[in-house]
């Protein structure tokens, strides 16, 4: 089991090995959205103590950089090990401080183990290349460049609450294998989870100040640590607003961002419905939509909307509704304010016209899963990301009406398209402004090794294992020069 790294539900920052509490004295709730008990307190630290957080991974850097690429990859293997034998104990914690449903707890630490581990490998196999001067016209043999990757310095990885282990993990794993040293400023709900991710790396053996954690509210010391001028790297995901903001002011560090979506599935009329509405139904519910790549709305032609939708709703019949335990998928919503959102884009769209063909029952931060129909594209829902149960059917005339609205969303993550015609498939995939397309599959993340990326408002950069690395490393080239 690993070590609990508080006293009395207080939490504090692992900063250069040590666990620490803010000279600040105070400290901020976490108070579960599940059931409103006090999940832990976490440290509110001052810029202060930002500064010399920051000048600690400055100088863990230094050394981390000059340790052999396989010991580090060591030390990740352990990290997986750990977190997969902790299964249990930190899926509980994600269950009680961000309402995660049990299997999709699980699933994301037993996903973090992999990723890691996967990364660990992959990270031996970066290699450097070396290129002859000569192709290039005017050139002789005399020059060679020998490329090597070389790390950036201090990568600031900040993650979302919905994902707090597998999104924290997914920044810091590639920048260490790069050879930065990683600050991690995880989500204020979502910290405790987080912060036993960074007690997993620690207690792997990870030399000190290499991974250090700064707690708070990003709205009061956000703006500080990206303007730092000691980070090299801010690897951000959250949602579009924030993701703005923080380019704004970022000037000139190098970022890669992960935001908001709006993905669409694509349903032609010659598509499996069946396979179609099992795949929209676990695309757009699970862990009660509060994912970037949850199917966000459906777009469906005239002819088989009518039973696609029939589908969709028999599908949601089935998924149950409660508090985390095995075999509940929606649970309550990250908090009361998130619900508010949601029930706003509801009533939008019912008082404007939309048939309301299940849901729209809620009990405080819990929604049921909820379907609307005939959503017109006058509807906020149409457009906006609702990050809740709730999933809008627009139904259009044909695939040029499709391809039309699924592109003039500001979001461009990935969409669906439902066809047994491979042809289609493809033609509308080219035509989509998006980063993947999935063709007969929910849209989704996985596998973690694959391109993973938004254009648009979605984001900037491509994560992905090796493209992380990639990302979180530049070229460094030297020039022999010789007489021939
Ligand atoms: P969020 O409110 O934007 O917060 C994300 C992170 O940014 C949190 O750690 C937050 O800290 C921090 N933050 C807030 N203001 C900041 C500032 N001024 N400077 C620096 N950091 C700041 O997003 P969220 O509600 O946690 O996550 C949901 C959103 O993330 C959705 O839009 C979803 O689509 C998006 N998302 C995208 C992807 C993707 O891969 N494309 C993946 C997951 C989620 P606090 O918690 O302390 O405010
Ligand atoms: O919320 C954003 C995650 O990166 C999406 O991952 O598609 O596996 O849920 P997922």
């Amino acid at each position: 089991m690993i070590d609990n790294n508080h006293i009395d539900k207080v939490y504090g920052n692992l900063v250069n090995g040590e666990w620490v509490l803010s000279k600040s004295n105070q400290t901020f709730d976490i108070i579960s959205p599940v059931d409103r008990s006090l999940v832990g307190k976490i440290q509110l630290i001052s810029k202060n103590e930002i500064d010399n957080i920051i000048a600690n991974s400055k100088e863990a850097q230094k050394s981390w950089k000059d340790t052999p690429v396989s010991e580090r990859a060591k030390i990740l293997s352990k990290a997986a090990d750990i977190l997969e034998d902790n299964i249990e104990f930190l899926s509980k914690i994600l269950e009680v401080e961000i309402a995660k449903d049990t299997d999709s707890a699980i699933s994301e630490i037993r996903r973090t183990a992999d990723f890691i581990r996967f990364t660990a490998n992959e990270g031996m196999h970066i290699q450097g290349e070396t290129i002859g001067a000569d192709n290039f016209p005017g050139y002789k043999k005399n020059k060679i460049s020998f490329v090597t990757r070389v790390p950036l310095g201090i990568v600031l990885a900040i993650s979302p609450f919905n994902y707090p282990i597998n999104l924290s993990a997914s920044k810091i794993a590639p920048a260490l294998m790069a050879g930065n040293s990683v600050i991690l400023k995880p989500p204020t709900q979502g910290s405790i989870s987080a912060l036993y991710l960074a007690q997993v790396f620690h207690i792997a053996g990870l030399p000190k100040g290499v991974l250090n954690t700064v707690t708070g509210k990003g709205s009061e010391i956000g703006d500080y640590l990206i303007s730092h001028p000691d980070i090299n790297f801010i690897n951000f995901t959250g949602s579009t607003n924030v993701g703005k903001h923080i380019a704004k002011i970022a000037e000139m560090v190098p970022m890669m961002m992960e935001l908001g979506g709006k993905d669409a599935a694509i349903v032609l009329a010659d598509a499996d419905l069946k396979m179609t509405a099992k795949n929209i139904v676990a695309g757009a519910y699970s862990y009660s939509g509060q994912r970037c790549t949850a199917v966000k709305r459906v777009l469906v032609v005239n002819e088989i909307a009518d039973e696609l939708v029939k589908m969709i709703k028999s599908e949601i019949n089935q998924l149950k509704v409660g508090n985390p335990a095995n075999g509940i998928q929606i649970t309550p919503l990250i908090n009361i304010e998130a619900a508010d959102f949601v029930q706003e884009l509801i009533d939008d769209a019912i008082a404007k016209g939309a048939k309301l063909i299940t849901g729209n029952i809620r009990e405080g931060n819990l929604i049921y899963p909820t379907l609307l129909d005939h959503i017109t594209t006058d509807m906020r829902i149409a457009w906006e990301e609702p990050f809740g149960p709730v999933l809008p059917i627009i139904r259009v005339n044909d695939i040029e009406e499709a391809i039309l609205i699924a592109n003039k969303s500001e979001y461009g993550l990935q969409s669906s398209v439902f066809t047994q015609n491979i042809n289609n498939a493809f033609m509308i995939a080219s035509k989509l402004e998006v980063g993947t397309v999935q063709i007969n599959n929910k849209t989704e993340r996985g596998p973690d090794h694959f391109p993973f990326l938004g254009v648009k408002s979605s984001g900037m950069g491509t994560q992905g294992i090796r493209y992380s690395i990639e990302a979180m490393s530049r070229p460094k080239a030297i020039v022999l020069n010789f007489d021939i």
